[in-house]
């Protein structure tokens, strides 16, 4: 008897799955842009793209409601700016798909204290005797179940986040373990060495709370000042923070024709970054701004996807609670 094969083509099946997100806490810097969000763009066409603004994590440090409503609203310019394309990635807010806290308790359910005590965030504002809110100590189980929920494939993040998903891969396996399911999948986190940690105009990782960044969308003025700022340490004849922040957007060769023409010559090397930078950020502005034109499109962007997600996520919650047992 013949056997007949088909060949069934449908992208959305064989589509592998990215997730990432960043907390809208203050302006989006080209850290951000190089250690994550540039990879988000690179694979939109390719991968299933789930792109969030984690607004509930951000809700430890943003306290209040005007500021908080501006920075998802510019979090959401940004990504579109950047050019993620609303039609092929579902980009949403946190606060919009309740799964995401419905599981983290379960998570915190099977998760113990010292564990999370070795978490690099709880140990840096212990260091500092800073006070701790409980969703500063859990938040690694919140970040778990945004992950978790979209069973993605990859996350693209900085170095400072892999350490998250290295929990969210414990997480999932112990839940899997103790209700003996298949529920969760391992996720792989994507970090590229070149970018896996960009420095600051201060020679130390960029940073929002370091004060040592670079904007992704400053005015020519902000990135005349930030770029002058650079930290440049004298005697040396290749001002290194200047050519590490260059090298991210010029290519080596032209970027080492133009250090070994200039050597020494931190005012010309500085003012060739600025004109760079500004050539760069150009065309993100540009489209930046015919956004901010258009709000409630912004906003309907975001209920679309949040709806979108939430479709994926509820299933997801579904299966967990089918695994746990509350399913009746
Ligand atoms: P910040 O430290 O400025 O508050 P976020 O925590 O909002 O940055 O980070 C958002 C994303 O950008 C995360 O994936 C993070 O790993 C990445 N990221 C932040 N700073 C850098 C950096 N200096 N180099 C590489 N990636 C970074
Ligand atoms: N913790 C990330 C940061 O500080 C933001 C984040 C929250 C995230 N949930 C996530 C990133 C899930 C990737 C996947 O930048």
């Amino acid at each position: 008897m013949g056997i007949i094969v088909r060949f069934c083509y449908n992208p959305s099946i064989m589509q592998k799955i990215l997730l990432s997100g960043v907390k809208p806490t203050g302006r989006s810097h080209i850290g951000n842009y190089f250690g994550a969000m540039k990879q988000w763009l690179s694979l939109q066409d390719e991968y299933q793209c789930y792109l969030f603004i984690a607004d509930y994590h951000s809700l430890n440090f943003i306290q209040n409601a005007d500021e908080m409503n501006k920075n998802i609203l510019d979090l959401a310019l940004d990504y579109l700016a950047i050019g993620l394309d609303p039609n092929k990635v579902t980009m949403f807010k946190q606060s919009d798909v309740s799964e995401h806290t419905e599981l983290a308790w379960i998570f915190d359910t099977i998760t113990t204290m010292p564990y999370l005590e070795r978490a690099h965030a709880f140990k840096d504002a212990k260091a500092k005797n800073k006070e701790i809110v409980v969703g500063t100590f859990n938040y690694p189980m919140l970040m778990a179940s945004d992950i978790l929920l979209y069973s993605p494939d990859t996350v693209p993040v900085g170095q400072d986040q892999k350490q998250h998903v290295e929990i969210t891969r414990d997480t999932a396996e112990k839940f899997n373990r103790i209700f003996n399911t298949e529920t969760f999948n391992l996720p792989e986190p994507m970090i590229l060495s070149e970018v896996a940690v960009v420095l600051g105009i201060d020679g130390q990782k960029m940073s929002k709370s370091y004060g040592n960044t670079i904007s992704l969308f400053a005015s020519d003025d902000e990135i005349q000042k930030q770029v002058m700022a650079i930290v440049t340490d004298s005697g040396s004849e290749i001002p290194k923070n200047v050519y590490a922040i260059h090298a991210l957007i010029k290519p080596k060769e032209e970027l080492d024709a133009l250090y070994e023409a200039n050597k020494g010559k931190y005012k010309i090397l500085k003012d060739a970054l600025v004109t760079d930078l500004i050539a760069f950020i150009a065309p993100m502005r540009e489209r930046r701004k015919a956004f901010e034109n258009d709000i409630e499109n912004v906003k309907n962007i975001l209920k679309m996807g949040g709806e979108k997600a939430k479709a994926v996520a509820g299933a997801k919650m579904e299966e967990v609670r089918r695994a746990i047992g509350v399913s009746l």
